[in-house]
């Protein structure tokens, strides 16, 4: 061993666990290294209600390994037959954090959710009046919108008029991509921002030059490497506004390789030792334990982990599994392009 470094247990703020057979092999992965996840709702059927809310975090719970210490912090899909008294009651009995907005078309099933933010309001009323935070999947759909400016747009068509009906409603801009996200998040009050691994990995250039790389393909797709140089700034820098959420979101390869291949990088194997190797690049290693294990729970409301995890650098490379191996079919595990050497103590 060459280093190490001792971290209160860190929490993914966005994470998808999928259901079924996929739940199954992934859970495990997260359980691993973090100590609490806010899930992702956009199931097929999507997760609703608050009834859909409780079965989905028994599914989770009975998918864990034994003695896992991992818990699962549910969220609601938004849908413009949400019920806000539904919402509410969700949130008062403690099971929900916070309530995700799928603009209709962004991404992968969010066929159901706002095509209207209007149709929506009474919901968003109810939620700033009660402090439940609104995650947001922050890209317009409006198809003359090219795909790398529907971050920039959603901010200023959608989220900063939003934000001014509704101050006190309180949103966390999910997997951020761009300067603008950066600068926009740091806003605040009442505000704040998760950023993936993946995007402080790749810009589009590794998805795109020498042969398409779908295993680099996710939503919002990477961008120029202005927008990855901002995120590292922002993720390095230990601000409040700035916090860990991997969206690992596992496909199995045949759907990944394919014509019209699906977005998701699966991170959830190795984000810690990555989140190591990019800290100590950027000479920020102090400022990992901010990002991953502090921010999101201070944003959150939640108690800060007392469970601590240490990752150890040695001098070889450490040897990730290529593959996770589901019922479904096998994930490709996220392959960063360069050697790490960190690696979570068993
Ligand atoms: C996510 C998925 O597959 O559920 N995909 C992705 O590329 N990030 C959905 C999402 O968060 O956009
Ligand atoms: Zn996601």
């Amino acid at each position: 061993m060459i280093k190490s470094l001792t971290l209160r247990r860190p929490d993914d703020m966005h994470l998808h666990l999928r259901d079924g057979a996929m739940l199954a092999a992934v859970a495990p992965e997260s359980a691993r290294d973090f100590a609490r996840a806010i899930i992702m709702p956009n199931l097929a059927p999507p997760i609703a209600t608050m009834a859909q809310a409780e079965a989905y975090r028994a599914r989770i719970m009975a998918a864990l390994p034994k003695g896992a210490q991992f818990e699962p912090l549910m969220t609601l899909y938004l849908t413009e037959t949400t019920d806000p008294a539904d919402v509410a009651r969700a949130h008062s009995s403690g099971l929900i954090k916070a309530v995700k907005l799928y603009p209709a078309g962004a991404t992968t099933n969010s066929h159901g959710g706002v095509r209207d933010l209007g149709q929506v309001m009474p919901v968003l009323e109810k939620m700033a009046d009660i402090g439940l935070p609104l995650c947001t999947h922050g890209e317009v759909t409006t198809p003359q919108v090219d795909i790398f400016d529907r971050e920039a747009v959603f901010i200023d068509t959608v989220l900063d008029p939003l934000r001014r009906r509704l101050p006190q409603l309180r949103v966390v801009m999910e997997h951020i991509t761009t300067q603008e996200g950066v600068s926009y998040a740091a806003e605040g009050p009442n505000l704040a921002a998760t950023i993936t691994t993946h995007h402080l990995i790749l810009n589009r250039n590794h998805l795109l030059v020498g042969g398409i790389k779908p295993h680099y393909y996710c939503l919002p797709v990477a961008k120029r490497e202005k927008h990855r140089q901002a995120l590292l700034r922002a993720a390095t820098s230990g601000h409040a506004s700035y916090f860990l959420g991997t969206d690992s979101a596992p496909h199995v390869d045949a759907l990944k390789e394919h014509a019209c291949g699906c977005a998701g990088c699966f991170t959830a194997t190795n984000t810690m030792p990555l989140l190591a190797h990019i800290f100590e690049q950027e000479g920020a290693l102090n400022q990992l334990e901010a990002f991953t294990s502090q921010n999101g729970a201070a944003f959150y409301g939640l108690p800060q982990n007392e469970a601590q995890i240490t990752l150890i650098k040695s001098a070889q490379p450490t040897v990730f599994p290529t593959k996770i191996l589901s019922q479904a079919g096998p994930v490709t595990v996220f392959d960063p392009g360069f050697a790490v050497h960190w690696q979570v103590q068993a």
